[in-house]
């Protein structure tokens, strides 16, 4: 059991959104964290390429740290993880070999599959890992916070308004019962953006900013003879909403929500433009391959946000923001004034791996019995942003944020099981149906 509800915390007063309270909040006893003296008991839910990064670089930031329980929906999945979990070439962040077989404790009654596996790995845990695709990350972050477990859990956080209300409120319950929660939105814990973050008054009042994610687009997972539609979908889920999200939301979001935090705030509304103009296979599903939007803030700037996903275009993956009086260039990691003049470089031999980054302040809070993380709100605001943002593309309309994360739009199945219907189907000739601007309604 976890023993954070002993722990006698200082009030925290401030945080910077998705980053590190201002005052962390010392725990009166030294155990924030249950199992044999010394253990941090870490199970992850989802063991495919981030699951098992994001659990090597938990298992590296402390000694004390112990992967304890797998789950995935795919038993292969999961074993492909602990092999190389348990592989003799694992290698941490700066590439020296490390020997995690003695941190591995995961006998065979502690590997569960199945949708249902997250309840059975979570409650054998202090702290959980989420790298499923996003669109289950609601429900298994509501189980983790209703356990009372600590997260790393990965970006986006839900694929629907619905979602997003879900990951807000298990996110308040979470604060009341001081779980630490870290959100793969890694250019928070990022050197470079930090320092950026630091001097953004040099820029006066940001006006507009501009972010991209374009370059080729990801993997494809074909589909396999008597697989079922859910399992297919499964397999394959980067092109299908329920799970992914589309694009704009499942990579874009990281560039959107840099703008959101050097803002500090969310949009009021946005309207864009998108479409799929070389994704026109049946095994790209339903998602787009770009999409083009303008987000504006209750003060009246404006984020154009441009994401695409097209072999043969230019690659960019970068923030920019305008102020009154000079430009931040996230990707050159500096700040310039109107005349040119370079007002801060930040040194990039200094620069951190994220990644690791995350999971060594997170684990050094919790061995500390600190509270120091909560960015279950941004992670979910800024995954609300690119749902805006998609609602927007898709329908061709304004859509107004207020409405959107009011909305309830759920676009979840009603019934986990490989037998039972995903909430998106192919025709007889085996294409889904894809948004039309002018006529799809959300
Ligand atoms: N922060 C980053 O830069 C970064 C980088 C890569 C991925 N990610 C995020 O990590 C998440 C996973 O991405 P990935 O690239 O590892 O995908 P992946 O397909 O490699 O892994 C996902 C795993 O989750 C499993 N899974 C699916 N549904 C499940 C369920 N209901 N219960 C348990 N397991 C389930 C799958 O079988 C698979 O093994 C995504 O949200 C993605 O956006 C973040």
């Amino acid at each position: 059991m976890n023993k954070h509800s002993r722990r006698d915390f200082v009030k925290q007063t401030s945080f910077l959104a998705g980053g590190i309270f201002s005052a962390p909040l010392i725990a009166g006893a030294t155990n924030y964290h249950s199992g044999a003296a010394g253990t941090i008991k870490i199970a992850v839910v989802g063991c495919g390429g981030r699951g098992t990064g994001a659990t090597l670089q938990a298992l590296v930031a402390r000694p004390e740290v112990t992967l304890v329980a797998m789950a995935d929906a795919f038993r292969d999945r999961l074993d492909s993880c602990y092999k190389t979990l348990m592989s003799e070439d694992a290698s941490d962040s700066k590439g020296n070999k490390v020997d995690l077989k003695p941190k591995i404790q995961v006998p065979e009654e502690n590997k569960f599959t199945g949708f249902d596996a997250y309840k059975k790995a979570i409650a054998l845990a202090d702290v959980v890992i989420l790298t499923t695709p996003p669109g289950f990350r609601p429900i298994h972050f509501e189980e983790a916070i209703s356990q009372g477990k600590h997260v790393f859990m990965e970006k986006p956080v839900a694929t629907d308004p619905a979602g997003v209300q879900k990951v807000l409120a298990a996110a308040a319950i979470a604060k009341e019962k001081k779980l630490n929660v870290v959100v793969g939105l890694q250019r928070h814990y990022q050197n470079s953006y930090r320092e950026l973050f630091k001097r953004k008054d040099m820029i006066g009042d940001i006006v507009s900013a501009q972010a991209w994610w374009d370059n080729d687009g990801v993997w494809v997972n074909k589909r396999k003879y008597q697989q079922t539609e859910m399992e297919y979908q499964m397999r394959n889920w980067y092109y299908f909403n329920w799970l992914c999200g589309d694009h704009i939301t499942e990579q874009h979001i990281h560039n959107i929500d840099v703008i959101n935090w050097f803002k500090g705030g969310y949009p009021v509304k946005a309207q864009g433009i998108g479409g799929r103009q070389v994704r026109k296979g049946k095994e790209y599903g339903e998602i787009f391959d770009h999409h083009y939007v303008e987000f504006h803030y209750a003060d009246g700037s404006i984020l154009n946000s441009q994401c695409r996903h097209i072999p043969g275009t230019m690659s960019k993956v970068d923030e920019l923001l305008v102020g009154t009086k000079g430009k931040i260039f996230a990707g050159a990691a500096n700040i310039v004034d109107y005349k040119g003049k370079v007002l801060y470089q930040y040194d990039t031999k200094l620069e951190n791996n994220p990644y690791q980054t995350e999971h060594d302040e997170l684990f050094d809070a919790i061995v500390k019995g600190e509270y120091k993380f909560a960015d279950a709100e941004n992670g979910a605001k800024s995954t609300m942003t690119s749902i805006l943002g998609r609602m927007a593309t898709y329908s061709g309309q304004v859509i107004e944020w207020d409405k959107a994360i009011n909305s309830g739009l759920s676009i979840q199945p009603k019934v986990y099981d490989w037998n039972a219907a995903p909430p998106t189907l192919p025709n007889e000739d085996g294409f889904y149906p894809v948004a039309v601007p002018g006529k799809t309604t959300y």
